[in-house]
């Protein structure tokens, strides 16, 4: 391992909000080069420089299996690479799960963040009308990924309906704020809603909870890679920290004030 994303579901982990029995190990997506290759695996050399998932959670360390990888995007360092593979497989998942192509109208409820400008870039990429919601302070952002931008909050039906009357196709929401019944009105139904991060809202309004055990996109790994080289895609690196220092990380991630991925250089 060369990096190691981090991502909310790292400290939700190890706060045992995720999984309670231990021992338990962090980090679901790195970067490195591969070192020994298992029987049966089809893809990759030694020496070949990847990206992916690790499924089991055990990124954050040396040395780790991972579960899902493509080749690094020329361009991109290891630090940008370990960044990308859980943003974009999770973006992309909650975009192919609404359907989403060229001409569709969507909104994606907390646009700003890791998740939500990933999904914004990758919307705007397959030809979709995107109109995301987020603080004022982040409206310039998000405008500068191709996205229309609303404030969060009370309010928010009329002031998407004030750019899309008809209301949009579909949905995502991103936050985990409560609107879900807000996203279900202006999609015309649940259907047309995803979330990742409203568990609770989506049992009580019928709507699709996504967390990747019902199917991971990971054909997203293989396919940033284009977008990336092509210049219509970036997420940026925030913050490095040392392996050694992953509770500084952690604990700056968990404050919130981050625009782009926090990432352990691991040596
Ligand atoms: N289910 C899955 O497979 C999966 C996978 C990955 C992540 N997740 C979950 O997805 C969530 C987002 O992760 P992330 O890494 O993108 O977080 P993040 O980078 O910390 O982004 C949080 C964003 O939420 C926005 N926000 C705060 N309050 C809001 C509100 N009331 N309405 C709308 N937006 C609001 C903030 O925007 P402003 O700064 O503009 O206020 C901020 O940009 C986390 O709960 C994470 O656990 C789920």
């Amino acid at each position: 391992m060369r990096a190691a994303g981090i991502n909310a579901s790292d400290w939700k982990k190890r706060e045992g909000l995720m999984d309670r029995e231990l021992p338990q190990t962090l980090g679901y997506e790195a970067a490195g080069i591969i070192d020994e290759v298992g029987s049966g695996v089809t893809h990759g050399i030694v020496g070949d420089r990847v990206f992916g998932l690790c499924i089991e959670g055990a990124a954050q360390a040396e040395l780790a299996v991972l579960s899902y990888y493509a080749p690094i995007p020329p361009s991109l360092d290891f630090a940008g690479a370990a960044a990308l593979p859980s943003v974009v497989e999770t973006a992309t998942r909650g975009l192919d799960q609404l359907g989403v192509v060229s001409g569709n109208t969507v909104l994606i409820n907390g646009a700003s963040g890791s998740v939500g400008s990933v999904a914004v870039q990758l919307a705007v990429a397959r030809g979709a009308r995107v109109i995301g919601t987020a603080s004022p302070a982040s409206h310039d952002y998000l405008r500068s990924l191709g996205s229309e931008a609303v404030v969060y909050g009370e309010g928010l039906v009329d002031r998407v309906r004030m750019l899309a009357p008809g209301g949009v196709e579909g949905a995502l929401d991103v936050a985990g704020s409560g609107v879900l019944p807000e996203l279900i009105d202006l999609a015309g139904g649940p259907e047309h809603v995803v979330t990742i991060a409203d568990f609770a809202g989506a049992q009580e309004h019928g709507v699709r909870f996504s967390r990747g055990d019902d199917g991971r996109a990971v054909h997203a790994l293989g396919e940033i890679g284009a977008l990336v080289e092509s210049g219509r895609f970036s997420l940026p690196v925030a913050q490095t920290f040392p392996l050694a220092e992953i509770a500084r990380a952690h604990r700056a991630g968990e404050d919130g004030q981050v625009r782009g991925k926090l990432v352990l250089l691991i040596d």
